[in-house]
């Protein structure tokens, strides 16, 4: 009988890929596999919640103005960032954003936790002229920010996220309109409700100028909440790893 050596496999072609495809199957099946099984390839963490329908449009600005050509939104976990950032970010913390904006390029810092940081007024200024504040910086100015905020349907935003996985509930689709003008008005009949439908949302006037829902408010309500959703005094790294 023939014996059935390399040399048999190399000189017939047909055999040879027949064979090369089971061979690379089986890696990929171990590679594909478990993501069938794992429930979840992203493990949940207590306090994600989606965006507040301003934060969103905060959000939208973020991308429109192409802030993450010079801003990442991503910590890793090397003790230099840890101590300058904070806790590296968790895949869970962008799992609502389409598309994500982690970035690769950091011109100015990681905006990750940039959350709580800063004043509204310091953003608000920083935004309009940012030399004003850090006369080194080689930021470009948003002035025009301060014009109204232009929304078109809030609600089918909030349907079209819902389609692709954020989980908005139908109360929070039914509310969008008035929830997004309440955020900014802390006097206003709506603004618990906010506050009751996203929990952590900051209700305030971030422009300091009542008269107008402008971009500023919305960007700035965006910002004011990076990376203050996940609680980390009590965040369990080993707990999440099941
Ligand atoms: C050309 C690059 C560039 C672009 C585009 C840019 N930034 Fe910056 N940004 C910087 C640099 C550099 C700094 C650091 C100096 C400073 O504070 O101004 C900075 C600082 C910041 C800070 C302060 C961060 C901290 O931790 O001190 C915030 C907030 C910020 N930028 C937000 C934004 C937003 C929002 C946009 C989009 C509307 C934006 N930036 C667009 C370069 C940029």
């Amino acid at each position: 009988m023939k014996k059935f050596s390399h040399k048999t496999i190399e000189k017939n072609s047909g055999l040879l890929l027949v064979l090369s495809l089971i061979v690379v199957s089986i890696g990929g099946i171990i590679e594909i596999a478990p993501l069938f099984y794992l429930e979840n390839t992203i493990e949940k963490v207590k306090g994600m919640r989606p965006y507040s329908p301003l934060e969103l449009m905060g959000a939208n600005i973020y991308k429109r103005e192409g802030c993450t050509l010079c801003h990442s939104q991503m910590i890793r976990p090397f003790r230099d960032e840890v101590e300058r950032y904070g806790h590296y970010s968790l895949a869970a913390e962008s799992m609502y954003d389409h598309p994500f904006v982690w970035g690769s390029k950091r011109t100015g810092p990681d905006l990750a936790r940039v959350g709580g940081r800063y004043s509204d007024e310091w953003h608000r200024e920083h935004l309009k002229a940012p030399r004003s504040l850090v006369p080194e910086s080689i930021m470009p100015g948003y002035p025009f920010l301060m014009e109204p905020l232009k929304v078109y349907d809030i609600k089918a935003h909030l349907k079209a996220l819902r389609i692709v996985g954020v989980p908005y509930s139908d109360e929070q689709i039914e509310n969008a309109e008035v929830d997004l003008k309440s955020q900014s008005d802390p006097d206003s009949d709506g603004a618990e409700d906010v506050i009751s439908r996203y929990p952590k949302a900051l209700v305030r006037n971030f422009d300091g100028d009542l008269s107008t829902l402008s971009e500023m408010d919305a960007l700035i309500a965006y910002l004011q909440v990076l990376g203050t959703l996940v609680d980390f005094s009590t965040y369990d790294a080993k707990a999440n790893l099941r």
